[in-house]
């Protein structure tokens, strides 16, 4: 078996991958909180590098808290933040699921995430409202790629690696995806405007900050590494089994492609969100 495939079932190599994108946005992220957290809790922690840089810019942290579906990851976040001088507490959970916990946390955090979490988002939303103190703040990442059709972001890659594979004739792609019940991420990342009126239901709107997070990479499998870290094998099912290796090739060549024709593989914007506990009730 192709060691990238094998990464991309175990979600592995997060570490080296998310230098690439995610982990350009810790700081921006967490220079937004503007108070001084003594509880913080990040939402899909991963291997818990937004805890580790929180408890090294606030040294007075006292809890920090992490809950995360990948096992895999949660022991990374372990073995990551040990010996730090905040107390540790890192839970497996899915956070459509989650139960309440009598722990309330001035800083709630959730990075490259929510679009996850889609059409669902709601319920979480709901529940970082009940957990979050009134003084508190919660920090959110959300993703906007450029969509057309709902394809947007990693669809447009998927989506020539298809063409070039001939599973699919031009402008049946979104159809592609609608058969095999694969959500496309342009799909997943609903427009600012639809999710502004979704999280005003929970919460105010104190700040909203974006920036482009454009991808580059040096070489074709360093793409196929980031992809098999992020997406893992989410893509798989528009492709016959037979034929996922190939598909992660193609992957690779067509990052590759975009990379030497336009200096960066993908270019989507990504947005911070500060909110904070609604001051009124909205109707029901
Ligand atoms: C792109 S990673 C982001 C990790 C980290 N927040 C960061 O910024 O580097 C998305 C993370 O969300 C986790 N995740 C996705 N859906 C989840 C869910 N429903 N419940 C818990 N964790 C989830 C994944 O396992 C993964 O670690």
């Amino acid at each position: 078996m192709n060691a990238i495939i094998e990464q991309a079932r175990t979600l592995g190599g997060y570490e080296t991958s998310s230098q690439l994108l995610q982990l350009r946005d810790q700081d921006w992220v967490l220079a937004r909180a503007m108070i001084e957290p003594k509880r913080l809790l990040d939402l899909g922690c991963g291997i818990g590098s937004l805890l580790q840089g929180a408890v090294e810019r606030w040294p007075e942290l006292e809890q920090v808290w992490g809950i995360e579906r990948s096992q895999l990851r949660l022991d990374l976040a372990r073995q990551q933040l040990q010996g730090t001088s905040a107390e540790v507490v890192l839970q497996q959970g899915d956070l459509l699921e989650l139960p309440a916990v009598e722990q309330r946390f001035d800083l709630i955090s959730m990075t490259a995430v929510l679009h996850w979490l889609y059409p669902s988002e709601e319920q979480l939303f709901q529940w970082v409202a009940q957990q979050l103190d009134a003084q508190g703040v919660f920090l959110f990442t959300s993703h906007h790629p450029l969509s057309q059709q709902g394809l947007g972001g990693e669809d447009e890659l998927v989506a020539e690696a298809l063409l070039a594979m001939k599973l699919v004739v031009p402008g049946h792609v979104r159809q592609h995806f609608n058969e095999h019940t694969v959500l496309p991420m342009g799909t997943r990342t609903r427009p600012k405007a639809e999710l502004e009126s979704i999280v005003r239901r929970y919460f105010d709107v104190r700040s909203i900050a974006s920036r482009s997070a454009a991808l580059r990479i040096d070489n074709l499998e360093q793409y196929q590494r980031f992809h098999a870290a992020t997406f893992g094998t989410y893509f798989s099912p528009l492709v016959p089994f037979a034929r996922i290796e190939e598909f992660f090739a193609r992957l690779g060549t067509i990052a590759e492609q975009r990379m030497a024709r336009q200096g960066y593989v993908t270019d989507i914007p990504v947005s911070v969100w500060r909110c904070v506990p609604r001051s009124s009730k909205v109707p029901a």
